[in-house]
């Protein structure tokens, strides 16, 4: 049973109460949130973890992360801004910045709010060289081969834009001893929802293969990526073989540091979304329970195809006797939080809870329809 379960069942009754006075919203479970913080920190191989601020950025779940002493990986000039609002005393040394595809401006902003600076192209290095000279450059690379749930996230290889292909890097050596650019560190991010533990040492051996061509090299981010399970019946990530998978390859390469940029695992069973059963419905076969809110609040499904465990909060432990899609009011039929989901028997006006959501939920909503997302509400 997965930690989300947990701290949701345990909390049912002030969940209702919440759903009462707030529902359609999101909610977040502080302790659930620093229990997984810590989980993360047994990671002993990784040497710095910069929590990937675009899985969730409420405040109270960042100050929850920031207490705990991660960093932040930000990808736009928003997240640079809100991490500097929120903790105007942080470090810089403690922002990492992985845009792609953006204007020289923002990697000159990076510079001024952020101590690390990801570039993921070859050609803005001598194109802005005025930025980049006699700085230190992270170099996102393409490892080749992407990893994740949905080819969506799989962020390597030939179909996707991210990365620098390892043919371009005796180019990207020339424009460096050109104009003074050091390259301190090697990153590759392979994907996202991967549950396949032996995936962060495989990139972090493919990194230290090309670390031999840029000698200042001193540490290797295999980025983020760690998945969650979200179907019934599959298993964690099991962090014990990931652990052990990255301490042989310190073995064996001790003179590197080890960075990670967990997002997705650090907040995603810690949310649950929580909306009411507006209308039922039987058509043919199926049935369809509607609930308030929809896509514009939790677009997964719609956009991967992802599975989110759906319970019926009102009568949580009553036998599950129907099958039903559970749709949202967005005029769309690809509007389904929830295919053939198995609920009791269900009634208009009960609570239904979306389990592991509190990763890329609220922060990939939407007013469309001029329908307002789900709110947040943090416990
Ligand atoms: N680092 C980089 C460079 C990234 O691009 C990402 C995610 C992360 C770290 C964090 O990945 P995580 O640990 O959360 O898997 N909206 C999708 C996920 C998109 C991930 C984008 N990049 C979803 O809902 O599954």
């Amino acid at each position: 049973m997965t930690t989300t379960v947990a701290w949701w069942e345990s909390k049912c009754t002030q969940l209702l109460k919440v759903g009462n006075q707030s529902s359609p919203c999101f909610v977040y479970d502080i302790p659930c949130l620093q229990e997984t913080i810590q989980r993360i920190k047994t990671l002993q191989s990784a040497d710095r973890a910069f929590y990937a601020m675009k899985a969730c950025y409420n405040p109270e779940v960042l100050k929850a992360i920031y207490n705990s002493g991660l960093g932040f990986e930000c990808v736009s000039p928003g997240e640079l801004y809100e991490i500097h609002r929120l903790f105007p005393e942080i470090e810089a040394d403690q922002i990492l910045f992985t845009p792609n595809f953006v204007p020289k401006e923002e990697y000159i902003l990076g510079y001024e709010l952020a101590s690390h600076v990801t570039v993921g192209n070859v050609r803005v290095l001598e194109l802005w060289s005025d930025v980049f000279k006699q700085r230190d450059v992270i170099l996102r690379i393409d490892p080749g081969h992407g990893r994740g749930h949905h080819k969506h996230v799989r962020t390597a290889g030939s179909a996707s834009k991210f990365g620098i292909a390892p043919e371009s890097l005796p180019l990207v050596q020339e424009i460096c001893d050109l104009y003074d650019i050091r390259i301190t560190g090697l990153h590759a991010h392979v994907g996202s929802g991967i549950l396949t533990p032996d995936t962060w040492s495989s990139t972090a051996y493919a990194l230290a293969s090309i670390a031999e061509m840029f000698p200042y090299t001193t540490h290797l981010n295999v980025g983020g990526g760690f998945g969650v399970p979200e179907k019934p019946g599959s298993s964690p990530l099991d962090l014990h073989v990931l652990e052990e998978s990255l301490q042989q390859f310190r073995k064996i390469h001790p003179q590197f540091e080890l960075w990670i940029e967990p997002g997705r695992y650090l907040v995603a069973e810690s949310g649950v979304l929580l909306t009411r059963v507006t209308q039922i419905k039987y058509k043919g076969d199926r049935c369809y329970i509607g609930v308030e809110t929809g896509m514009n609040s939790l677009i997964r499904p719609a956009l991967y195809g992802s599975n989110h465990r759906i319970f019926n909060l009102s009568s949580l432990h009553s036998p599950l006797n129907i099958t039903a899609d559970i749709v949202g009011p967005i005029c769309e039929t690809g509007d389904i939080i929830g295919h053939a989901c198995q609920l009791p028997e269900t009634s208009e006006g009960d609570f239904l809870l979306i389990a592991t959501a509190g990763a890329y939920g609220r922060v990939m909503s939407s007013n469309y329809n001029m329908r307002e997302p789900a709110c947040e509400v943090v416990l």
